[in-house]
Formats: C-alpha cells, structure tokens, sequence
C-alpha cells in the first residue's frame, strides 16, 4: 500500500510540472467537445496519456478508467481500477490558469481503496483512504465538525443554482451562502477540510472517485441525488455533505 501511494504521489507530481511549463510556454490547444462551454486541451491529454503510461508500467493488470482519449467506459471493475481526471476544471485551467486538480482513484474489486486530489496551483496535495487516513500534504486531516446547513456554505453546480435544479436554489438560500468554483475537486477539497457543510453538481465517475473516497474516509456522505449509490458508470446528479447537511439536503429532495 505504501509504495503504491508514493508512486501515484510521484506521478501525480510529474504530471504537475508538465501542466505548469504548458502553462508558462502558452503551450495550450483548447478544443471543445459537447458543446461550446465542454472544454478539452492537449495537455488534459497527454497529461492523461503520461498517468496511464506510469500506471501500466506499475502495474500491467490494472484497469484504467479516466476521462479522455476514449477511456471513459468500463463495466467490469474486478481487479485493481484507477480513475482519472488529468485535469478537473479544464475551464479554469483555460481561463484563471488556477482552481484546477489533478484526480486518481483507485478501487479493489469495486471497493474505494486510495484518493488523491491535487490542487495544483495551490500545492494542496489531499490523499489517502479508509485503511490509512486522510491527509492534506503531510498533515492527517481530522473529520471536519458535523455542521447543519444553516451553519456553513454550499459548494453548488452554477446550471443547477440558476435553474433551481433539485431545489439548489432554495438548500443555498438555507445556507450561509453558496460557492461556485467550477471545479468538482476544489469543492470536495472544501467540504473535507471542513469549508463547506455540502457539495450539490451533476458529474461524471472521474469528478467524484478520488475525493469521493477521501470524504467517505472521514464519515462524510456521498450519493446521487435519490439517496442511491453513485455507480461509476453515468453522469449523475450528486450530493455530498457533513452527516447533517446530507441528511437534511436528502429530506428536501424527498419531498418531490
Ligand atoms: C468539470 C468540473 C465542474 C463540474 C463538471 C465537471 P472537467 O470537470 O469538475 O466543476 O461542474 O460537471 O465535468 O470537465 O473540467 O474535468
Ligand atoms: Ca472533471
Ligand atoms: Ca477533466
């Protein structure tokens, strides 16, 4: 276990400082997918072409699932699966050239067993799982305080704030405010450190895997929006919280 975290830890800051000379050389190819606003660059690929490199090296029989270059589908989870996000907030990498995060998860036969979520710009490096904790950099991180929603601020998905989509609106107005960075590892970095009491956006297996894992750690709760299971699989609608928090987010959904 603890060579396995010091190589994704070691790959994972590679990938970094290939991120950061893209940066300085204005080295960036922007090119859009679904729609005008669903951006991809070179760098989101080939940084996520040097992960895989590095993970089958490591380990030839791992699985990989991750965002780009068609690796996005995987049914079987058997074995050991890394999950990736090369870069999660490509809009913010694109236009603040910060709030951006490198992602891996990795999974046992379908069971969450590391995360790591790396804020690149700022040098927050969060990872660990349930047999080893969680830490921020070299510090544990210990369970944030169970706050209500009244007490904190809500991470939330801007499309679905404006819309009121699944009441974000109105679970925001019972917050103290909410927070809207674009990027769904900043948000869950947050909610772990215990800066947010919730995190409520509409995402894909690769935005939630690693801080998914991480948050799951320290008793703070995750599901899609029915209260069910995420499944690895679809893009779904997703709330995380302190205890409190996603009880009481859950009640409200309920109530449709
Ligand atoms: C996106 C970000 C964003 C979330 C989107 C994700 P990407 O990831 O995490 O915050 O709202 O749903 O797709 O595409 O920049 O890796
Ligand atoms: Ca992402
Ligand atoms: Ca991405």
């Amino acid at each position: 276990m603890q060579i396995l975290i010091a190589e994704v830890k070691s790959w994972m800051y590679e990938a970094a400082k290939y991120i950061k000379v893209a940066l300085a050389d204005n080295n960036l190819v922007v090119c859009t997918k679904s729609d005008r606003t669903d951006l991809v660059t070179n760098i989101d690929k080939e940084t996520q072409n040097l992960l895989i490199e590095k993970i089958k090296n490591f380990d030839p029989t791992a699985k990989v699932l991750g965002e780009e270059n068609d690796q996005n589908h995987l049914t079987d989870l058997t074995g050991r699966v890394f999950i990736i996000d090369p870069i999660d907030g490509t809009m913010n990498f694109v236009l603040e050239q910060e709030n951006f995060c490198i992602m891996i998860a990795v999974y046992e036969n379908g069971q969450p067993s590391l995360g790591f979520v790396y804020d690149v710009m700022r040098d927050m490096f969060l990872w660990g799982g349930p047999s080893v904790g969680v830490y921020n950099n070299d510090c544990r991180v210990n369970p944030p305080l169970n706050k209500a929603v009244e007490e904190g601020l809500l991470g939330v998905n801007a499309g679905m704030y404006g819309t009121n989509y699944v009441h974000a609106r109105e679970i925001g107005n019972l917050a103290m405010g909410v927070r809207m960075t674009g990027c769904a590892g900043v948000e869950l970095i947050a909610l772990i450190l215990g800066k947010r009491i919730g995190y409520l956006s509409h995402l894909a297996p690769w935005d939630y895997a690693a801080g998914g894992v991480l948050l799951e750690t320290l008793g703070l709760k995750m599901s899609n929006v029915r209260g069910e299971k995420l499944n690895l699989r679809d893009r779904e609608f997703f709330v995380a919280g302190t205890p409190k928090a996603y009880d009481e987010i859950l009640e409200m959904l309920r109530k449709d």
